[in-house]
């Protein structure tokens, strides 16, 4: 199964959680999964359809408690989610977030019934300086708990330079990402590729060996163009 998963950051309305899904529920193929990933206000604007999973873009480390505008693992879990997004890169620039934090919150949504996506990805002073294979290697062993089975997460690789810049890593550079972090894990681990993924580039990068899917930022709050990368994603899963 090819995975997508559409993560809507802080954008998005009541309006187009409801018109996003219609499209895209009907456009699913076999071999693919979407997972929609809206800001946790709108899973309840749209009702549960099978086709189109969902998840959250974060939650909370504790069950429960004195946390103000948090959200946990298990609301999530009730509000209809399958995953949890963790580790997001922004989440660690803007909050601090270290890798002990991020392993907490996938053990917890484990807990919780929920598939974490673990983030992973370097920024761009070490892309330069050659060191993004060690840096992902760190972020690896400090935010996968112990002792889990390949199919009870999901890796995301990220290089922060890619988010939202258009740009992308070559093909070369991307593959070997992705077998450097299999090795690392566990060889049966989905590694999903993020970063500047869209319609006219899904293809070709869900075509390379390793990438189990894609984790689509800015392009997955258009529709058509999500259905696009749904489309590549069936096509490439195929070859
Ligand atoms: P982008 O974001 O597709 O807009 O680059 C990806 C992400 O941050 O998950």
């Amino acid at each position: 199964m090819t995975l997508i998963v559409a993560n809507w950051k802080m954008n998005g309305s009541a309006a187009l959680a409801q018109e996003w899904v219609r499209h895209v529920a009907v456009r699913i193929r076999p071999g693919v999964e979407a997972v929609w990933c809206p800001p946790a206000v709108y899973l309840h604007e749209v009702p549960e359809i099978q086709t189109v999973k969902r998840g959250g873009q974060d939650c909370h480390s504790a069950a429960s408690g004195a946390y103000t505008g948090d959200i946990s693992a298990a609301m999530l879990k009730e509000s209809g989610c399958a995953y949890v997004i963790v580790g997001h890169s922004e989440r660690r620039e803007h909050y601090h977030e270290t890798d002990a934090n991020i392993c907490a919150k996938a053990e917890r949504a484990i807990a919780a019934g929920l598939i974490p996506i673990i983030c992973v990805g370097e920024k761009w002073d070490a892309w330069q300086a050659g060191d993004a294979k060690q840096v992902v290697a760190a972020q690896l062993a400090g935010s996968i708990p112990k002792n889990l089975h390949a199919h009870q997460y999901v890796i995301a690789y990220e290089p922060v330079w890619a988010i939202g810049s258009g740009k992308t890593p070559t093909h070369e550079d991307i593959h070997a990402m992705h077998t450097h972090i299999t090795m690392c894990t566990e060889k049966e681990v989905k590694v999903l590729y993020g970063g500047s993924v869209k319609a006219v580039n899904a293809g070709e990068i869900l075509k390379l060996q390793g990438v189990a899917g894609a984790l689509v930022g800015g392009a997955s709050l258009i529709a058509e163009e999500f259905c696009a990368i749904l489309d590549s994603a069936a096509v490439s899963g195929q070859i």
